[in-house]
């Protein structure tokens, strides 16, 4: 029999290292795939794949050779990269999804047990056609604005959407039904993580801010300063995984959950970095795409199910946020 393992895809973005980090104490056998090798203290955690996701032969010998028991399929395209290249955005952030996708269905079936495939999906889902439609919807629930205004927002839709199909509706012609994937997804806000940095992402400026501040670079911010959206501890990012991973089947009443920490204005976040680093120079120079990106997304998400379903409530509410993880882990990380 192949060996159980637990996949992580995109293992070596942000995401993925501080969910590498929490996953190793935990038993399982990781099996990490990314383009990038794992940075070195990570290495001995897992067992490595350098590889593409939208490799088919790769993920189909990665079929070959493991059983896999869950999958955090994290690789993608960030939103500001997606809209420089959008059909490559859809091979990664899409068609490789479905690779994955298939292959969870196939062994799931094969096995008879469910695969759980857990995806972080995002705010970006949601579109809000002016800044008057976005103050007036405030934290926006699951249901509403599903119009998203980016090729990385409509990405992520389209694959909560086929993992709702692989998960309840895949082979429903087949005589025998078969055991099918058991698929999760979170929506979340700007993850900030106090070690990494983002790559390609929209929501990048409050963090870009703050590590730039952190090492006395100065830092012209591409939103005006009222430009506001939801967000959140990586580690609270890693908690969400891991607790909706663990979730009791029967408690969840959706696919696809918000997820939400803070909501804070540019300026708001600028007040904040100003006041642990009181030299850093923070200017505005609006953007105009990406503005309007952050313009369409919602100020907050409302995350009631998730609270009520499984119990979801984050460890770092704004200012043990700030306090706690991000300014002293900063500090450190460049000795300041
Ligand atoms: N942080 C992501 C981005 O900015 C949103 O999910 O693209």
């Amino acid at each position: 029999m192949s060996k159980h393992v637990v996949l992580i895809t995109g293992a070596a973005g942000e995401i993925g290292q501080a969910l590498v980090r929490e996953l190793a104490g935990r038993g399982s056998h990781i099996l990490t795939l990314d383009l990038a090798e794992m940075p070195a203290e990570l290495a001995p955690l897992s067992t490595h794949i350098k590889g593409s996701i939208t490799d088919k032969a790769l993920i189909q010998q990665i079929g070959e050779q493991y059983t896999l028991d869950t999958i955090y399929h994290l690789a993608a395209l960030l939103s500001t990269r997606a809209e420089h290249s959008p059909a490559l955005a859809h091979e990664v952030n899409v068609d490789a999804s479905v690779l994955l996708l298939e292959l969870a269905a196939a062994q799931s079936t094969a096995r008879a047990q469910a695969v759980k495939f857990i995806f972080p999906s995002s705010m970006a889902v949601y579109g809000l056609p002016s800044l008057e439609a976005k103050a007036a919807a405030g934290a926006v629930p699951e249901e509403q604005h599903l119009h998203p205004a980016t090729m990385y927002g409509a990405n992520k839709l389209a694959v909560e959407l086929l993992g709702e199909y692989y998960a309840q509706h895949y082979m429903r012609l087949a005589e025998q039904p078969p055991a099918r994937l058991d698929f999760r997804a979170l929506r979340f806000p700007g993850l900030i993580s106090a070690f990494t940095l983002p790559t390609g992402g929209t929501s990048d400026f409050g963090p870009e801010m703050l590590h730039a501040a952190a090492q006395g670079r100065p830092y012209a911010c591409f939103v005006r300063p009222d430009a506001t959206i939801p967000f959140m501890a990586m580690p609270d990012g890693v908690k969400a995984l891991l607790q909706l991973a663990d979730a009791p089947r029967a408690a969840l009443t959706r696919s696809a959950y918000n997820v939400s920490s803070f909501s804070l204005s540019a300026e708001a976040f600028c007040q904040r970095v100003l006041a642990a680093f009181p030299d850093a120079e923070i200017s505005y120079q609006p953007h105009l795409q990406r503005q309007g990106i952050i313009d369409s997304w919602p100020m907050d998400i409302d995350d009631d199910t998730a609270r009520a379903n499984w119990g979801w409530a984050p460890d770092f509410g704004l200012e043990r946020c700030f306090n706690e993880y991000l300014i002293p882990n900063i500090r450190q990380r460049y000795q300041q």
